[in-house]
């Protein structure tokens, strides 16, 4: 049996030995999933939502330990791995309510003999796909909804971080969510999508990861026209107008764009800032970019951890060394972002920028801060659509006017207007163009796991 060790970015040491599961044993599990699924739908709303108020209860009691986990797996610091445990927390709590108002209407007919009922159901078993970068609360923002719908759910982990999802699944079990509604496989992202999509059982793929990733999935989809949900890259814009705040924005950059060393599909991965203002900018966010702390996320103090894998590390030394060959200033030097060695980059500010940079078309994924200054918000505007993705985006201003013209035009799925930190588990999530397609949090990410089915009575 194939073995997939799991590795501690901040140290590349073996944390875990784990078998791969077998192409056979996943299709057993998805055929338990949909023996799960014939019972679960029975399941009345309200005793599923007690069950998801267990299994939040049970993740809130082992905080620190699912925390710890996360850190170690993942790389982030202990203090944002528990931040994500809240995080991941609150889906399930906000999809154990939403179990109870999963309402249907009736439809006035044209006839009086006649009533139109319109109800939802539960889509059937769900094949999910998650990423790395926040091993816990994907998982949650789609195991949650989907269970408060009726579905049942078999888990794909990123190998990188395995050992997270499964202490979650063992959680929910505990809490009495039966053991086949929720399952996790280990396999490769390419095994698990072609089996999940090959399947005749699975009714929904829901994925978080990258747009090529992503593309392949609706692909093999497509053939047994399963119905699927897109969390895909991303290419964050943050404007900041002249009559913003700039300490604040400041704050909010460094929050949006350092948050799990900028390996998030939303942090600001341009940063756009008013010509009149732009020097100030960038001289206050080098100052404070500088004086974060790097290292293993669980020692005290440390604001950035390592990134994820060597693979990760140089993909972002030659976004930086590509912006500097065209003219980037580093407020810091190459040789210092290096220095700690393994997977670790210190932060850096990059000004001077331009649109013929890499970094400016790219996903960094990576604690790096590219400012480019503009003079007309117009062009602001322009140089933020002007991508194929359409997951998030920021501007800082005080002004109502310009505000509202800003998320008038910005073609976004998540927008922060003076907010470094929009997301949450009570609002839709999720991208427009090739950052994808679907909602996950608030009350539509509970829509991708039902469907829609009307009754038409005629004449009793
Ligand atoms: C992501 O980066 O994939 C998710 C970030 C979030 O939920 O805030």
């Amino acid at each position: 049996m194939a073995k997939l060790e799991v590795l501690n970015p901040a140290t590349n040491d073996v944390i875990e030995t784990l078998e791969y599961t077998d192409e056979a044993t996943i299709n057993k599990q998805i055929e338990n999933a949909q023996k799960a699924f014939e019972s679960w739908r029975e399941v009345d709303a309200h005793t599923r939502s007690q069950k998801l108020w267990a299994w939040s209860k049970l993740i809130d009691e082992h905080k620190e330990e699912l925390a710890e986990l996360i850190t170690k797996e993942g790389g982030k610091p202990l203090k944002e791995a528990l931040g994500e445990v809240d995080y991941a927390r609150s889906y399930v709590d906000w999809y154990a309510e939403e179990a109870k108002r999963i309402y249907g209407r009736t439809i006035p007919a044209n006839t009086t003999s006649k009533k139109i009922i319109v109800q939802s159901f539960p889509v059937g078993v769900v094949g999910a796909i998650t990423p790395w970068n926040f091993p816990a609360a994907m998982i949650t923002r789609k195991m949650a909804p989907a269970l408060a719908a009726g579905c049942t759910i078999v888990c794909k982990p990123a190998v990188q971080t395995p050992l997270t999802t499964i202490r979650l699944v063992e959680l929910a079990h505990e809490a009495g969510i039966p053991e086949d509604a929720i399952q996790y496989v280990i396999a490769s992202g390419k095994d698990a999508g072609r089996i999940f999509t090959e399947s005749s059982i699975i009714q929904k793929i829901t994925f978080t990861g990258s747009t090529p990733v992503g593309k392949k999935l609706i692909e093999g989809a497509s053939s047994s026209v399963k119905n699927v949900t897109m969390e895909l890259g991303g290419l964050a814009p943050l404007i900041v107008h002249k009559d913003a705040d700039i300490d604040f924005a400041v704050d909010q950059t460094i929050a949006t764009k350092f948050r799990n060393a900028g390996q998030t599909c939303i942090c600001a991965n341009r940063i756009y800032v008013h010509e009149a203002i732009a020097s100030t900018y960038v001289e206050k966010l080098s100052q404070k970019v500088n004086a974060l702390k790097v290292g293993n996320g669980l020692d005290k103090g440390v604001d950035i951890g390592p990134l994820i894998n060597q693979k990760g590390v140089d993909k972002v030394i030659d976004q930086i060394k590509d912006a500097v060959s065209k003219g980037g200033k580093l407020s810091r030097s190459l040789e210092d972002i290096e220095s700690l060695g393994g997977n670790f980059l210190k932060p850096v500010v990059i000004s001077n920028v331009n649109q013929d940079m890499i970094i400016m078309h790219e996903e960094t994924f990576g604690p790096v801060a590219p400012v480019m200054s503009y003079s007309k918000l117009d062009d602001a505007i322009q140089y933020a659509n002007d991508t194929e993705f359409g997951l998030a985006a920021y501007f800082f201003t005080k002004d109502y006017a310009t505000g509202f013209y800003l998320y008038d035009n910005l073609d976004y799925g998540v927008i922060g207007w003076n907010d470094g930190g929009p997301s949450a588990a009570h609002a839709p999530f999720g991208g427009m163009k090739e950052s994808g397609y679907g909602r996950e949090g608030g009350i539509e990410g509970i829509q991708p796991y039902l469907e829609t089915k009307y009754l038409s009575i005629g004449n009793m």
